[in-house]
């Protein structure tokens, strides 16, 4: 029991660290596809663990943008768990990539999960905001941080059917 907290402490201590220590940036043109299929290899464990699908509407010839790849990486892992978490007894997730009018590409994750509650959706992002009995409510802070600094948007929409993340990006 003190093991288990410990851990739990240490974590939530490591990721306040990486979030509070000014980060060395690691800018560069990336292919978001690629970024997205490392992911979701680095995943391949979990999903299949849940009965989980992924699939998949990437579209061809996407430009590539100008990002940190590593943080991209964990916004797409943060996003990714969730469904996952939500999706108890298994399904699909669905990522759609496409180029929007505007310079900016938009990736949108889809899951099947519960939906979230509306005052659960009202304080999310709140630090240490959770409903998980060994979530560290860190997740969409995270994401909401590393999006900011990529001078993109983040949009969440949930209902009965499941819940639809949408990240938009900045090809510059
Ligand atoms: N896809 C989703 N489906 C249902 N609920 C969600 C989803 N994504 C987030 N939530 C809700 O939002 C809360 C906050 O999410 P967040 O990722 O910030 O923290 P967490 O998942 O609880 O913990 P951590 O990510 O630090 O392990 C979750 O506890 C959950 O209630
Ligand atoms: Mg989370």
């Amino acid at each position: 029991m003190i093991n288990t907290e410990m851990e739990r402490i240490e974590t939530i201590l490591n990721e306040l660290l990486v979030l509070s220590k000014p980060q060395k940036t690691n800018y560069k043109q990336k292919n978001i596809t690629t970024i997205l299929h490392h992911v979701t290899t680095l995943l391949k464990t979990q999903t299949n663990l849940h009965n989980i699908e992924i699939t998949e509407r990437i579209d061809s010839n996407l430009p590539p943008i100008y990002c940190d790849e590593n943080q991209l990486k964990q916004v797409f892992i943060n996003f990714l768990k969730n469904s996952i978490e939500a999706m108890d007894s298994g399904g699909r997730i669905h990522i759609e990539v496409s180029k929007m009018e505007t310079s900016m590409l938009l990736v949108r994750f889809k899951d099947e999960g519960p939906g979230i509650p509306d005052h659960v959706l009202k304080r999310i992002g709140e630090p240490f905001f959770t409903t998980k009995e060994n979530g560290t409510g860190l997740g969409i802070m995270i994401c909401k941080q590393i999006i900011e600094n990529h001078r993109g948007n983040m949009h969440i929409e949930s209902g009965p059917l499941g819940t639809i993340v949408e990240v938009e990006l900045p090809i510059f």
